[in-house]
């Protein structure tokens, strides 16, 4: 499948670099195709910078947000939440209808350091999952793989054996079956998919991050996830 992948963080790379090795074929979104190509600089955790990387992975395409839209068949949404909106309306009109957005994104405001809050506007009464469903309605918003490190999202053996959970909130059924497909390729076992609901349900999901960040800065690692026992 040709999926666009919109994010050149670790998110971005991580998932990129798993889809290739899946055998779909790639497009990476970012503002400025040069700018990103001069960032060679490793970030504060040790991933190297975009313009590193792209070069290693030579099979991923590095274009603008609008390129990679009109190239994916389904989006991947790994931008910085706050940010998400605008990076998915730089696509042409229409270039998202239809299309699924895979939304794996968390609206955290860095901008007073760590941990990070939720951005007020975004959390509560609303989610970034909804708000990005309100602003493209014809497209279909799937919210998953927002609540773990990216390490884990497309490779959950790695703790517990696979035995912990990830969510998916959607108001489309058909979209969150296919998401199902993508994420067993991934290595998700179906009965570790748990289906929340409508994409109202990514209130909840993106409200995990609180606790997520606090249990991460305790085990100075984030190789864990969350279980749901009953
Ligand atoms: N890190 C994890 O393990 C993890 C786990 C779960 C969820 N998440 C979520 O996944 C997303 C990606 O995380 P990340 O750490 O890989 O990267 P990030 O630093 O949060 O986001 C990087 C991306 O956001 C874009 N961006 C930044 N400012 C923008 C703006 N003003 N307009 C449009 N786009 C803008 C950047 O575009 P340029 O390429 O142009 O710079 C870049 O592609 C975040 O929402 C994060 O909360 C992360």
């Amino acid at each position: 499948m040709n999926i666009a992948v919109l994010g050149t963080g670790s998110v971005g790379q991580t998932l990129s670099a798993k889809l290739v090795q899946l055998g779909h074929k790639v497009v990476m979104g970012t503002r400025k195709v040069g700018e990103a190509q001069s960032r060679t600089t490793k970030d504060g955790y040790g991933n190297p910078g975009i313009g590193e990387w792209i070069k290693s992975n030579p099979a991923v395409k590095l274009a603008t947000f609008a390129e990679a839209i009109a190239f994916g068949q389904l989006i991947i949404n790994a931008t910085m939440g706050g940010k998400s909106i605008a990076a998915l309306k730089a696509g042409k009109s229409g270039d998202l209808a239809g299309k699924i957005i895979v939304d794996l994104a968390n609206p955290l405001d860095f901008s007073k350091g760590m941990p990070p809050v939720l951005i007020p506007e975004l959390c509560n009464t609303t989610s970034l999952g909804e708000e990005i469903q309100k602003a493209f309605p014809q497209s279909y918003v799937v919210k998953t793989l927002n609540t773990m490190w990216c390490g884990l999202m497309v490779n959950p053996s790695m703790v517990g054996g696979g035995d912990h959970h990830n969510f998916i909130s959607g108001n489309n059924p058909e979209a969150k079956f296919e998401v199902r497909k993508l994420l067993s390729q991934f290595g998700w076992k179906d009965e570790k998919l748990l289906d929340l609901g409508d994409i109202t349900s990514s209130r909840g999901t993106e409200l995990i991050l609180p606790i997520w960040l606090r249990v991460m800065s305790v085990k100075q690692n984030g190789a864990f996830n969350f279980k749901v026992v009953s």
